[in-house]
Parts: structure tokens; C-alpha cells; sequence
């Protein structure tokens, strides 16, 4: 750690358009407190049309950031812009980190590694069985297919309303990674130890179907990547039908953890009292 870090702090950013509904000052402001370090996170608000300029600024060094997060709708062109985007990022073709080192832009893109520490931490071994069920095929599930293929499970399949973007993903990801349309949803499930919901269905409160999850393999995890409400309705409905359920916040606040420790110098953990403060700001919005 250089001698201005440990003084003054440095300053990271989160972009997006808009950005003020993120956590991810409340996130990254818990652990600044927590380890005592001087630097500052907060967002920076930048419309689609300025975002080139942005990043220009922060490469040329006068920003005033070493680094940050990018969300929606910047992570394809900030993983475009950058000098060193990550083989994570390229094959997912979208960055959500960004951090300066030696003049060069680097970008990774750090939501799959939020995915598994959630489950890590939260249900360890669910990684045990060979066939994962993927619930959507939108620009969220990316990052999930890419972790769970390269936890090493064996048959990976995403099922989708419009099957051709499910096909588009299989295809990206590689030949153990199948497509199916949601009538076959049932028929994959038989035996998966894993089922994740990638889709907004059961968001907001908004109704969700009901699934008959009893195919899925005796001790199968389940879990959802949306985390409002905490208990999404497809969670409610495997734990009332005996399954293992992980809540989708862990995977928000375990995303954060590799940024932070690139940009500020100190590792941070994702506790009890930072899950406690993100569900009390979800509580009061
Ligand atoms: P994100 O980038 O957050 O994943 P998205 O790209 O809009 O958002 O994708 C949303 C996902 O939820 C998609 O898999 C979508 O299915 P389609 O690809 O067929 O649109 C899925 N989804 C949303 N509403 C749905 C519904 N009512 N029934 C089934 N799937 C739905």
C-alpha cells in the first residue's frame, strides 16, 4: 500500500444511470468505518452519452477516482473502454470493477464470485451434485452460468420463456451448458442437486408461478439471485415443499469484497451487522 492511501484515502466510485437506488455506498461505507481507512466510496451518476468521457478522465488520472463499480447500463461499454479487461469479463463481454494500475485500465467483472461465496457461506456443499437447473437468460444470469460451469458441475441448464436467448448462452458457454424453453422446466429438473431463479418473476411483489420442485434431488438447493423481497416467492415455495433455500443478498454483498480490497488495500468480510444494515435501508425504500 502506497504511502497517499494510508494518509489521505483514495476514491471509488459506483456509475450507472440511474445509480442513487444502489447499496453499494452503504456497502462499501460499512467496511470503510469498519477498518478505520480514510478513503471515500459514493455514486457518480453518468448518463450513457457522457460515459466515454468519464472514463477518459478517470485513465488520464483527473477524476479523482483509482477505481469503481459500473451498473446498469455501462457494463458492456466500461468492459469496451477498458486497456485490461480480465478473461472473466471477456467471455461475459461486461464489466462491473474497474481499477487504474500502472496508467492501464483493468475490469473484471466480480458477480459470478459473489454468487458462490453466497452459497459457500451460506449452504456449503452445494456444489456436490453434477446438474444445475438456471431459471432465465437474461443479462443476470450470465455471470451465474459462468460460475456454476467453472465450479466444475457437469450438465448446466438454462431454461428460458424465449428460448433463443437460452441458446445464445449455451453457446457462449460452452457444450455443458444446454437450452430449454420453459415447457421442458420440469423434465430438467429430475435429480439437479442445484436450482437457481435468474428471472425477475416474484421481484417487488409481483406473482410468481408455482413450481412443483419435488424432481430436484433429495437435499437440492435452491436459490434466488433477486433479493427484493429476501424471501422471493419461489424461495417460499421450495422450503415449503422441503428444499434448502439461500437468500440472493449474500451474492450483492459478496460481489463487493474483491473491488474493495483492489481499491482501498485491505480485505474486507461480509458480517452479520452489514447484512443487518442493508436489510434495515431495504425495509425503509
Ligand atoms: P436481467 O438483465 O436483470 O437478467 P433481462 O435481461 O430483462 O434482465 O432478463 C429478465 C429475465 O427474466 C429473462 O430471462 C426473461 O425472460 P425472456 O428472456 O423470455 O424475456 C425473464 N422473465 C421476465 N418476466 C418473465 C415472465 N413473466 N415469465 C417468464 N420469464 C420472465
Amino acid at each position: 500500500m502506497d504511502d497517499s492511501r494510508e494518509t489521505q484515502g483514495v476514491n471509488a466510485f459506483v456509475t450507472g444511470h440511474p445509480v442513487k437506488h444502489s447499496r453499494s455506498p452503504l456497502i462499501h461505507g460499512y467496511w470503510l468505518k469498519q477498518l478505520q481507512l480514510p478513503g471515500s466510496y459514493r455514486a457518480h451518476e453518468v448518463p450513457a452519452e457522457d460515459f466515454a468521457t468519464f472514463i477518459a478522465s478517470l485513465k488520464n488520472g483527473t477524476s479523482g477516482f483509482v477505481g469503481g463499480n459500473v451498473t446498469i447500463p455501462h457494463k458492456e461499454v466500461a468492459f469496451k473502454l477498458a486497456d485490461r479487461p480480465d478473461e472473466l469479463s471477456k467471455e461475459l463481454g461486461a464489466s462491473n470493477t474497474l481499477w487504474l494500475q500502472d496508467g492501464e485500465l483493468h475490469a473484471t467483472n466480480t458477480d459470478g464470485r459473489g454468487f458462490t461465496a453466497n452459497l459457500d457461506e451460506r449452504h456449503a456443499g452445494w456444489d456436490r451434485s453434477d446438474r444445475a437447473v438456471i431459471l432465465g437468460a437474461g443479462g443476470a444470469s450470465r455471470a451465474v452460468i459462468q460460475a456454476v460451469r467453472d465450479r466444475g458441475f457437469k450438465e448446466i441448464h438454462v431454461v428460458n420463456r424465449t428460448v433463443e436467448r437460452a441458446q445464445e448462452l449455451a453457446d457462449r458457454f460452452g457444450d455443458r451448458v444446454h437450452a430449454h424453453p420453459m415447457g421442458a422446466l420440469v423434465d430438467v429438473m429430475q435429480g439437479a442437486g442445484l436450482f437457481i431463479n435468474t428471472t425477475s418473476l416474484g421481484m417487488d411483489g409481483e406473482a410468481a408461478p408455482t413450481i412443483d420442485f419435488s424432481a430436484l434431488a433429495h437435499g437440492a438447493v435452491v436459490t434466488d439471485i433477486v433479493y427484493v423481497p429476501l424471501k422471493t416467492p419461489l424461495l417460499t415455495q421450495a422450503e415449503d415443499q422441503g428444499f434448502a433455500i439461500v437468500d440472493g443478498l449474500g451474492m450483492l454483498l459478496h460481489q463487493a469484497v474483491p473491488g474493495f480490497e483492489t481499491w482501498f488495500g485491505r480485505r474486507p468480510v461480509v458480517d452479520e451487522a452489514l447484512r443487518a444494515l442493508i436489510i434495515a435501508d431495504m425495509e425503509k425504500h
